[in-house]
């Protein structure tokens, strides 16, 4: 049965997905809950920000169908998991969580659960949900997200599970254009560019569970900016697991440097910002493009991952620790204003203590603004998972020692802003204390200081008063 349904739902057929849409839709209307209000849709999502932006076109495509978007899961007809698989931890928090909708299954057994993401892209989690969590009524890799309607208006129709495999040519499949698209907020947005990974670095899952890289058309990408830019958004994200890799294998070549230089030409006060770039691909000519450019942020999030050669090799990561300073070197020079973070993996296999203090060492010398630290995970089918393993109380005490390095080297680069007045994006009163408003610099720090409610999605000149190492307080000038 699933094997039919595979081949009756081709990748990216739109006309199959609008058709399942107005299908459930109808369904919907017809079927009048008890209240005659609109069922509801709880969207519950893990990870980076390429599952943000994935939660936003299931929301947008759940919302085209008739539900209302809702963020009181004892509400929801359809909830939604979007899971991630880049550690454990992510994993079991993902479990954890559907885990927890068992009781509400009890309560509402009309109640649909679906599960999806980079998680369920593996076919030993989809098995363990299979058996181990009977209530989720289906199962949809990253690869599918397109064929969510299908699958859903399959579980509504027919009444049963749909435990949606995910096929190797699926995962690399083509893009899926024109899906609907709730956003989370109205003044910044995520737009991808780009999806997969063609990099194999040794510990990672996302190969895997996202596919090999492709690139969306620059014309789409320029018209969703345009079209956000036009609404009002205020600052926009590129998404790609390697940006500076965009667009190889399409019709007509674009660099990544180029479309950065494209949209940077789309008038209006907003800022446009990137993410990820590899080092090994950061040229010199993006980082001109940013040094000219109106909108683009003098932002850089470079992961290092490792400052030790014999690791970065064993990574398989295509760079060494001096040409990656080489390129930081010219960031500085070329971008005064430039505020750089990056990731840490520590605890990789065969790391020695040597490996790990030439890790500290390139902190000292590049001098980040924040840094992520992760500790390794090993991660099913990936090469370094049968690497011999470090010590977990190893592991341990060396990500300990790095988040105290980098939080002396963090307050000291925010304590260099301290009496400059930069500009903030306003994102409103602050969950704990609603008299304090929060923001963010154009480094995506954030900022904290007293503030009115119409100056949420707004741009503000803020005088910094006080540093920590990951937070400025300051005033609001205007
Ligand atoms: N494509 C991006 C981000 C990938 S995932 C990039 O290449 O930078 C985000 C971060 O998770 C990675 O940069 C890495 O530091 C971390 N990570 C990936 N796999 C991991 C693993 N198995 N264990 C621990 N951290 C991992
Ligand atoms: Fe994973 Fe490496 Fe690809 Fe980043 S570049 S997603 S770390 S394989
Ligand atoms: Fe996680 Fe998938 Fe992102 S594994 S980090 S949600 S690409």
């Amino acid at each position: 049965m699933q094997d039919k349904l595979k081949r009756t739902l081709p990748p990216c057929d739109g006309r199959r997905r609008a058709s399942a849409m107005r299908s459930v839709l109808a369904w919907n209307q017809i079927h009048e809950t008890e209240t005659g209000e609109p069922r509801r849709v709880y969207m519950l999502t893990f990870g980076c920000q390429q599952n943000e932006a994935d939660s936003e076109k299931l929301c947008g495509m759940a919302e085209a169908m008739g539900y209302a978007v809702t963020d009181r899961q004892e509400d929801a007809d359809l909830i939604l998991v979007n899971t991630c698989a880049i550690r454990e931890h992510a994993e079991n928090k993902a479990l954890a969580a559907v885990g927890s909708f068992k009781e509400l299954k009890k309560v509402r057994p009309d109640l649909i659960i679906g599960v999806c993401g980079c998680m369920t892209s593996q076919d030993h989690r989809r098995e363990t949900i299979k058996q181990s969590y009977p209530y989720v009524t289906f199962v949809l890799g990253t690869s599918s997200l397109h064929q969510f309607p299908a699958v859903l208006w399959d579980c509504i129709d027919r009444r049963r599970r749909m435990m949606l495999p995910e096929h190797p040519d699926d995962v690399s499949g083509g893009i899926a254009e024109g899906i609907p698209t709730h956003r989370a907020s109205d003044y910044r947005a995520w737009v991808s560019i780009m999806y997969g990974c063609n990099n194999l670095c040794s510990y990672c899952i996302v190969p895997y569970v996202r596919g090999r890289e492709r690139s969306r058309n620059r014309q789409d990408i320029i018209d969703e900016v345009r079209e956000l830019v036009a609404k009002g958004y205020k600052d926009i994200t590129l998404l790609g697991q390697n940006v500076n890799s965009y667009g190889k294998g399409l019709a007509e070549p674009c660099s990544f440097a180029d479309l950065l230089e494209a949209l940077d030409a789309i008038p209006g006060d907003w800022w446009l910002r990137f993410m990820t770039s590899h080092p090994k691909d950061a040229d010199r000519r993006l980082i001109d493009v940013m040094a000219k450019g109106t909108h683009i942020v003098p932002t850089f999030h470079l992961p290092l991952q490792s400052g030790s050669d014999p690791i970065l090799k064993r990574m398989n990561r295509h760079y060494d620790r001096q040409s990656y300073l080489d390129t930081v070197a010219y960031m500085k020079q070329r971008l005064p204003r430039l505020t750089l973070t990056s990731d840490i993996i520590v605890g990789f296999p065969g790391e020695t203590d040597e490996d790990f203090e030439a890790t500290l060492d390139t902190l000292r010398t590049v001098e980040y603004d924040m840094l992520f630290a992760f500790i390794y995970s090993p991660r099913v089918g990936t090469p370094a998972a049968s690497m011999e393993q470090v010590d977990d109380a190893v592991k341990k005490a060396r990500y300990a020692r790095l988040l105290k390095v980098q939080e002396d080297i963090s307050a000291r680069r925010s304590a260099s802003l301290e009496g400059q007045t930069l500009k903030v994006l306003c994102d409103g009163p602050s969950r704990t204390d609603p008299s304090v408003f929060t923001g963010r610099t154009p480094g995506n720090r954030s900022v904290f200081f007293t503030g009115t409610p119409g100056m949420t999605g707004r741009f503000l000149s803020v005088h910094i008063d006080r540093t920590e190492p990951y937070a400025l307080w300051g005033t609001v000038i205007q």
